[in-house]
């Protein structure tokens, strides 16, 4: 436990450059590591999440070597994965910890459905609580025989949970509509789709984030998409490129992003921010609640196929604004943090569709509306049939209180952020697990107060 107190910030101001981005970061190294070849990885982020991916693929037998360089007093990697191929792997001697990395558990499933050998995986606490069944389902279809922790007795709704023991094959190709919004489970299979010969295609109800189909175009996987299909031509060894860049975290950008916006005399500069448009989100809703946001420098980076540029956040007066159930995935891990800008802002902010929220480290609408709530903010959580909408009553200013992170990095910014802005003192109860995803918050956080 590492409990931490903030006091009010006055304003904001300075130029940072952030970690790679967690998303990327994980893909660069699961990827690589069924490439033909050898991948060096460039600002690759430290955190908790994506050293796991890079445990997880040496226990997996695949060469990684990391050197530390210093930007900045800040500490990033350059990677280099040596792999053979998408048959490279080796059996594990012993079950495999993918700690709570949920995107390193899930796409590496798509990965083990295509190799013959059984894999136990096991995760951490919070991971170990998340759904799976969303990943087992389709990959079972392909052909993968997967065994996983049921809840006994049964719960209403059918679920499973890490642990996982998967027994991969010859799969075949499918062609699935996904019933929730996600990145995870769009790229498991994709990944899946690299092993059977022919076209495996996944439908998607809303555009979630689409790292993984720019990165498996730049290795020249044979991948297209077409409106809201992705089609997977399986088959096809992998070729690496020569250097793989990580940009900067737009997800950890929005907590900077949002404490800039809502302090008075503040400008930040943030460098070398990916800008993938499915990522977008939280620029879009910041800039239509009236934030001052400008994007400069932007640019096609060729070693990652993804968007980079500079992001300038200068104060500004926040209104209350509607987000759309269908613009919810292109910031799903933002929602904390705006629900934070929604304080502060003038007039009524509704959050539609936000469900998925329940399912993250941990419930994070009952982990935001709760400390929210303690600080003085109106919200209510409104059930519409399977969706939920949240609804913040904007404009009052939040007081100092004692607030739980319940464990989980994004609540944890999110709630330093608000204290930040708040009157008198705010105590998290424990900041250690900004390290999942940002263990240079707090430095970064320092060299901008001013
Ligand atoms: C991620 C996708 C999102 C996001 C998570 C990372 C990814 O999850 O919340 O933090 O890397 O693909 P879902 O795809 O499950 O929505």
């Amino acid at each position: 436990m590492k409990p931490y107190s903030v006091t009010p910030l006055a304003s904001l101001k300075g130029k940072v450059s952030l970690p790679g981005d967690k998303s990327i970061a994980c893909r660069s190294i699961i990827i690589s590591s069924i490439s033909s070849g050898r991948t060096v990885i460039e600002n690759f982020p430290l955190n908790k999440d994506c050293l796991s991916a890079v445990r997880v693929f040496r226990q997996l037998g695949i060469r990684i070597k990391q050197r530390i360089v210093l930007r900045n007093k800040l500490s990033r990697a350059v990677i280099t994965v040596f792999a053979k191929g998408l048959y490279g792997l080796r059996k594990p001697p012993e079950p495999v910890f993918v700690g709570d990395s949920g995107t390193t558990l899930r796409l590496v499933l798509g990965v083990l459905a295509g190799q013959d050998f059984k894999v136990k995986l096991i995760a951490g606490k919070s991971l170990s609580q998340r759904p799976m069944r969303r990943v087992t389902e389709p990959l079972r279809m392909m052909g993968a025989q997967i065994k996983s922790r049921i809840p006994y007795p049964a719960t209403r709704i059918p679920e499973e949970y890490a642990p996982i023991i998967i027994k991969g094959g010859i799969l075949k190709p499918i062609t699935y509509k996904i019933p929730v919004a996600s990145a995870q489970v769009k790229s498991a299979i994709l990944l899946a789709g690299l092993y059977p010969k022919g076209k495996t295609s996944v439908i998607e109800p809303i555009p979630t984030r689409d790292h993984t189909e720019r990165m498996l175009k730049l290795f020249k996987a044979g991948i297209k998409t077409k409106k809201n299909a992705i089609v997977m031509e399986g088959g096809k060894e992998l070729t690496p490129p020569k250097k793989l860049y990580i940009p900067g975290d737009i997800s950890s950008a929005g907590f900077f992003m949002v404490l800039a916006a809502i302090l008075p005399d503040s400008k930040i500069i943030i460098e070398n921010v990916n800008l993938n448009p499915s990522r977008m989100g939280i620029v879009k809703i910041l800039k239509r609640m009236g934030a001052d946001i400008k994007i400069t420098s932007y640019e096609l980076r060729v070693t990652s196929y993804e968007p980079i540029g500079d992001i300038i956040v200068k104060s500004s007066c926040l209104r209350g604004t509607i987000v759309k159930k269908d613009e919810i995935p292109s910031l799903i891990d933002e929602l904390p943090i705006l629900m934070v800008a929604a304080c502060s802002a003038k007039g009524k902010t509704i959050l539609k569709g936000v469900g998925e929220l329940r399912v993250k480290e941990t419930d994070r609408i009952k982990s935001m509306t709760q400390n929210l709530v303690r600080m003085g903010a109106k919200i209510e959580v409104i059930r519409n049939g399977k969706s939920e909408d949240i609804i913040i009553e904007g404009g009052q200013t939040l007081s100092g209180a004692r607030v739980r992170s319940f464990a989980d990095h994004r609540t944890a910014m999110s709630m330093a952020v608000a204290g930040l802005k708040a009157n008198g003192k705010t105590v998290i109860d424990d900041i250690s697990c900004v390290d999942k995803s940002f263990p240079d918050f707090l430095a970064i956080l320092h060299s901008l107060k001013k």
